[in-house]
This record gives structure tokens, sequence and C-alpha cells, in this order.
């Protein structure tokens, strides 16, 4: 569908991908090109009302009413703002996508994760981005950098570590399935290490 360049971040909690975001966004701004910096969920205002309430409802949310919360708020998102955005030609930098739902509600919940794909793909009318950035780290690390940042955990943060496990390895098995979309890199590497090779990557994509 693009005339810009749509890329995503994706990770387990504490993997890097807002940090290694901003690195690019800054990057990109500062060669003249128009960026529009976004995440999911919470990147439009209904957005902001489902983020509410799937990471913070401190009652039960079933898996499949989280899943569906997550595929509504990329309905709306991709709407109303990525694809108008790539339709201009302009670059989207977006932290997190459909394959955060199939990791964390399909794997991590243990959902049928080919229907929690269709359902996300039904929901963005296929749309898919151009390069997806998977930042791979080892759960008790992220565990070690969370503590750190000494910020409440959300309802999925606060995921036992098989939850988070599982989740990794299911971003790993996507990243294999399509290699041409994702880039995987080694989260525990230095943070200017990592943003140098996704600049060179998205260089590549953008001439
Ligand atoms: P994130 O915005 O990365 O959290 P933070 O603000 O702490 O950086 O993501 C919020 C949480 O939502 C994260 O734990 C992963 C989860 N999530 C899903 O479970 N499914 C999804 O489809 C998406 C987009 C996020």
């Amino acid at each position: 569908m693009t005339r810009g360049l749509w890329v995503t971040f994706e990770g387990g909690d504490g993997a890097g991908k807002t940090t290694q975001a901003s690195l690019l966004e800054q990057w990109l701004r500062a060669q003249g090109r128009t960026v529009v910096r976004t995440r999911e969920p919470g990147g439009t205002e209904v957005g902001v009302l489902i983020r509410d309430i799937v990471l913070h409802h401190r009652g039960e949310v079933s898996p499949r009413a989280e899943a569906l919360l997550y595929a509504a708020d990329r309905a709306q998102h991709v709407a109303t703002l990525v694809r108008p955005a790539l339709e201009r030609g302009e670059v989207v930098i977006q932290d997190r996508y459909l394959d955060s739902s199939v990791a964390y509600q399909g794997a991590g919940r243990v959902l049928d994760a080919p229907q929690v794909r269709k359902l996300s793909l039904w929901a963005a009318e296929g749309a898919l981005p151009d390069v997806t950035v998977l930042l791979d780290l080892d759960p008790a690390a992220a565990r070690r950098r969370l503590d750190a940042a000494d910020k409440p955990f959300d309802r999925l943060e606060a995921e036992r570590s098989e939850f988070h496990e599982r989740v990794r390895a299911a971003f790993l098995d996507l990243a294999s399935a399509e290699p041409d979309r994702f880039l995987v890199l080694d989260a525990a590497l230095p943070a200017g290490e990592l943003a140098d090779t996704i600049r060179t990557h998205i260089s590549s994509r953008l001439s």
C-alpha cells in the first residue's frame, strides 16, 4: 500500500524499542524526512482509551477480549493515522504492531496464533510494515532492566517469566517465517551499535 516507509519495532518489554525508535526518528528528521512517530496500543484518541483498558484495568480481561481490544486499537490506528501518512509519502516509525498480538495474545495467552494474526489483518485491511526490527532479549535480562527503571508494571509486564519466554520464542518464529520483513538484533548489544545497524538497514530501504 505504501509510498512512504513503514518501520515497526517489536520485542519483549524492556528490550529497548522506544530508545531505538527515538534514535531512528532523530536521525531521519536530521536528514529532512517527515516522520510520524507512533505506537500501539494508544496511537490515536480512541487508542488511548483502549490502552488504558488493556494495560491498567484491575479486574479480569478475558484473553479473547484482550485480543479484540488490541485489534480494535489497530484498526483505528491504521485507518486514521498510519495509512494516510504512508499515502503522503512519510516515514512511519511505530512501537509494536500485529506481531505483538501474535506473540502476546497468541503464544503468551495461548490463543490460536494464526487466528489472532487473521483477526489483526482483518482489522488493518491486510496492511504489513516494510521493515520490522525485532529487538531480541532474554526475558531475565529484560526483567532486570525493567526493575532498574523502577516504574510500576502494567498487566502484561506483570506476567510470569514463562509467559515472556513464550512471547520471545513466538517473535523469533515470526521473524524466521518472514526474513525479508524482519531485521533481528541482539538487544543486549550497546544502544549505539544497534542504532548504527538499524540506520544502515533503513538507508538501504529508503534509497
Ligand atoms: P508498550 O507500549 O511497549 O509498553 P511500555 O509503555 O511499557 O513501553 O506495550 C504495552 C504492552 O502491550 C506490552 O506489554 C505488550 C502488550 N501488547 C500486546 O499484548 N498485544 C499487542 O498487540 C500490543 C500492540 C501490545
